[in-house]
């Protein structure tokens, strides 16, 4: 990944057995805090997919689904040398359990998960190199929790994740390690509490 404009943003730059031992202390982590029957979603390089589910099985989380992310308006960075990089890989966990939280209304839901990119309108509280839409977490948000369920994003960068669980009656906890961004997102929860 070093060598592509993903590993740009800073926090991607890991050597491959360095990042396994970080998602290795991640996932010992996420077990020791998440409830049985919660449910885990990652974004997630595809090249790193089958890495991730070994690492997580390892630590009693069920491996349910693989799912893509399409950006209908992505950045054509280099469009005349190489297809534009329109996806995202998701990868979605439950922990000790085949099955928890999901509200699909009756409904049947694809793994394919279509949004625009963050539309500046929801960039007002600072930049954030991969900022996720709001429709696109409140589609996690809604089918995987309940009103009052807690949700926990250990990597939140812009909060996007802590304003859809915000927004739809879920509690939130993040955490960030980018001082910039830890106040930018702040900030942002903050205006979502007050009702801005
Ligand atoms: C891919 S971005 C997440 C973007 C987020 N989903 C959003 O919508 O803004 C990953 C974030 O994790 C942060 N990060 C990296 N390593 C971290 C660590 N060890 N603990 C907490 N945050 C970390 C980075 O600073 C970055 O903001």
């Amino acid at each position: 990944m070093r060598e592509n404009f993903f590993g740009a943003a800073g926090w991607d730059n890991l050597e491959f057995d360095e990042w396994l031992n970080d998602m290795d202390q991640m996932f010992a982590e996420l077990a020791r805090i998440i409830k049985k029957r919660g449910s885990v979603i990652m974004f997630m390089s595809i090249i790193k997919v089958e890495s991730i589910i070994r690492l997580a099985e390892k630590h009693g989380f069920y491996y349910k689904t693989t799912g893509i992310w399409h950006k209908k308006n992505p950045m054509p960075r280099n469009m005349n040398l190489h297809f534009i990089n329109s996806t995202e890989s998701w990868i979605y966990f439950t922990y000790k359990a085949h099955t928890g939280t999901f509200n699909n209304d009756g409904k049947a839901i694809h793994d394919f998960v279509e949004t625009s990119v963050t539309p500046n309108g929801e960039k007002g509280f600072g930049k954030h190199p991969t900022q996720k839409p709001l429709t696109l977490m409140e589609h996690f948000v809604k089918i995987l929790t309940n009103e009052g369920d807690v949700i926990f994003d250990p990597f939140s960068g812009s909060g996007s994740t802590g304003v859809a669980a915000l927004m739809h009656n879920r509690k939130f906890i993040g955490s960030e390690i980018d001082e910039q961004y830890y106040q930018n997102s702040k900030e942002r929860l903050e205006s979502v509490i007050r009702n801005e």
